[in-house]
């Protein structure tokens, strides 16, 4: 493609200096280029120039670039009200609110202005990038080019192609991109185009879990980020975004496709009535030190340290059942938390597994310095297996990671009843079954609570505390209490499929698979947009090969017969790919192919 570029870039022109249009600006203008930077009345050119003194000033104050560095780049920016003054502008990128209507006068009015040869862009998040283009007397020089929130920092640009953009300003815009160092990834005219549409169905089921008071704003952000490594949680990311931006890219979304899950939670339009559009405004989900600040203050919903759980039990002996995978991590976490810990398994062999695991991570960590053989023994000496669940009887909090299955983990359920303490707290690390079946076979429902920690549970700091309708509060709280204890990050939510974590990932890699199947997009397109638009650890199908596809399509199963949503019945290909065996890393292929690697 790059062969057939033609076109010389020097002067490019960006309308609207918001929060995507002023990082535009910066980004050419760190590149060399001459930048008209327009907007609608002084007061919006005021602040496109606190924007870029604002992004410059900390790169300075972060030793990235020198001031003289800084002040070169910001010479280059011109900012003006006036549109004419596009009129040497050899590219112009539109960035303005995210209304189709704003964006079509836009392109009219630059039809009497730019050079007949000039490349117009459109910055839309969901838009049709062939409406606006038909605005313009010459929609054949229109494309999108989609750049990621903030600009200077995500490479990620997605170039939308519509069926009359010409291939030259395609392979020319492409061309331009890759010099600035974005990764440009090419896609068709549909709303929200590739990452915008896995992303926001995300987001606006976190905004309905907020909502539904299912879980706090922290906690909903916590889970994202302890569990998944995700750079931040949906709710500060949609104040990063803007609520009226997002609220119009969802609505956008819901007209085009009609999939209830976009359409926007209500509470979104609540908060852009209020003009809580976000850090933009100073506030949003949270609070803001100022407008545009990126520094969360405490507000009336921010938890205060009186509010911090603390232990309302005595635990000393903590016991596990289980000699798996989780189980032994679980083992591990107590123990090296200075807990004694006595674990049971169902045979003497699987019982030295687990020390033989733990003995092994130490000898891992010894090797590069970071334990010693002395915490080695200490933590070792503090783990006892035994075969015999009734050995279990002393234990003040037994945590199960037996298997998923719910007929195994009620009796066991059945079993520790009789056998643990009165007062015991009795949990579960299940990820998928219904916690209070199990708290229902016993005679103390009240101490029956789930513990779902993540894998490998030694290094995940993520723990969700699940309260069934029966739990005693006081459980709940010193679990919370206890997993701070260990050095976890706990977070609250109730007895429902999926809880956090799974309920908002599984989907959204469901959708990716969607999107896959409906050949919109590859599957490496798909990963590298998620990576390298939203800073997410893995794309979506690299995750999926991890965690298997038949564990992600027993997952997404979970939740479609819990909620109906019919936007989250399994993608038939997830289904025909574990039909077909390929179930990801450990079977040799999944949506790809990893035997020859
Ligand atoms: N402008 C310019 N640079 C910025 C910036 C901004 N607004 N915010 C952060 N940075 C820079 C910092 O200067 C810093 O640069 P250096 O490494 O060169 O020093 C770097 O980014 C990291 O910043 P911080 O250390 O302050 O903060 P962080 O490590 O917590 O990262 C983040 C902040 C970059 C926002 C990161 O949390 C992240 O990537 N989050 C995910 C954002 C995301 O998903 N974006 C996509 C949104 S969807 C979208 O954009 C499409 C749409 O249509 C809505
Ligand atoms: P914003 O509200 O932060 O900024 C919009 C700016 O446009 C404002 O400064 C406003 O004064 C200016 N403006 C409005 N009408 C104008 C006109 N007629 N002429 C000149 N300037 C005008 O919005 P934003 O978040 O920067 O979004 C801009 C565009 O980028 C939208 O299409 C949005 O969907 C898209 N986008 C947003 C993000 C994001 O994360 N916020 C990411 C990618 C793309």
């Amino acid at each position: 493609m790059t062969d057939t570029a033609t076109r010389e870039f020097s002067t490019v022109g960006v309308i609207g200096l918001g929060t995507m249009g002023a990082g535009i600006a910066e980004v050419f203008a760190r590149n060399g280029y001459t930048v008209i930077g327009v907007e609608q009345n002084d007061a919006g050119v005021q602040r496109g120039r606190e924007h870029l003194e604002h992004s410059t000033g900390r790169a300075v104050k972060r030793e990235k670039m020198t001031q003289a560095q800084a002040d070169e780049l910001l010479g280059r920016i011109t900012l003006t009200t006036q549109m004419s003054d596009l009129a040497v502008a050899d590219l112009v990128v539109e960035a303005v609110v995210e209304s189709l209507e704003v964006k079509k006068s836009i392109f009219r009015t630059l039809d009497d202005i730019v050079r007949p040869d000039a490349v117009l862009a459109t910055n839309t998040s969901s838009l049709s990038v062939t409406e606006i283009s038909t605005a313009n007397s010459k929609p054949g020089r229109v494309v999108g080019v989609h750049f990621f929130n903030p600009a200077p920092v995500q490479n990620l640009v997605e170039i939308i192609r519509t069926v009359v953009t010409e291939p030259d300003v395609l392979a020319d815009v492409q061309e331009l991109l890759r010099s600035l160092g974005k990764n440009p990834v090419v896609c068709g005219d549909k709303a929200g185009f590739i990452a915008n549409t896995l992303l926001f169905g995300y987001l606006n089921h976190a905004v309905s879990m907020y909502e539904g008071k299912y879980a706090s704003r922290e906690d909903i952000d916590a889970a994202m980020r302890f569990g998944c490594g995700y750079p931040m949680g949906p709710l500060a990311l949609l104040d990063l975004i803007g609520l009226d931006t997002a609220y119009e890219i969802l609505d956008t979304m819901y007209k085009q496709g009609r999939d209830r899950l976009h359409a926007p939670a209500p509470i979104l339009k609540q908060y852009v009535t209020a003009g809580l559009l976000g850090r933009k405004s100073g506030r949003g989900f949270y609070t803001y030190e100022a407008p545009d600040s990126p520094v969360v203050v405490a507000d009336p919903q921010t938890p205060s340290a009186d509010d911090k759980p603390q232990l309302r039990h005595d635990i000393k002996l903590v016991g596990v059942v289980g000699t798996g995978t989780m189980a032994s991590g679980i083992v591990e976490v107590f123990a090296k938390a200075g807990y004694d810990v006595l674990f049971t398994g169902r045979g003497q062999d699987k019982v030295d597994g687990v020390v033989a695991t733990i003995t092994k991570n130490f000898d891992k960590q010894i090797q590069r310095g970071r334990a010693t053989e002395e915490q080695k023994g200490e933590v070792l000496g503090r783990v006892r297996g035994t075969t015999s669940l009734d050995d279990l009887k002393d234990v003040d909090i037994v945590v199960e990671a037996i298997a998923e299955d719910l007929a195994i983990k009620t009796t066991l359920f059945e079993n520790l009843d009789e056998i643990c303490k009165p007062g015991a707290i009795l949990a579960t690390t299940t990820s998928s079954l219904p916690i209070i079946s199990m708290a229902k076979v016993t005679k103390r429902p009240q101490d029956v609570i789930g513990m779902h920690f993540f894998n490998p549970a030694a290094i995940m700091k993520l723990v969700e505390v699940v309260s069934t309708v029966a739990t005693d509060e006081a459980v709940t709280e010193s679990v919370l209490a206890l997993c701070d204890e260990v050095g976890k990050v706990a977070v609250k939510c109730g007895d429902r499929a999926g809880f956090i974590v799974n309920a908002l990932l599984f989907p959204y890699l469901n959708d990716a698979v969607k999107m896959l199947e409906a050949h919109y997009a590859t599957a490496d397109d798909i990963d590298t947009a998620m990576k390298q638009g939203c800073a997410l650890p893995m794309g979506p199908f690299e995750l999926l090969d991890v965690v298997g596809n038949d564990v992600s399509l027993a997952i997404q199963k979970e939740l479609y017969l819990e909620f109906r949503e019919p936007g989250f019945s399994p993608a038939p290909l997830l289904e025909h790919l574990v039909t077909a065996g390929y179930l990801g890393r450990k079977a040799g292929r999944g949506f790809r192919d990893y035997s020859s690697r």
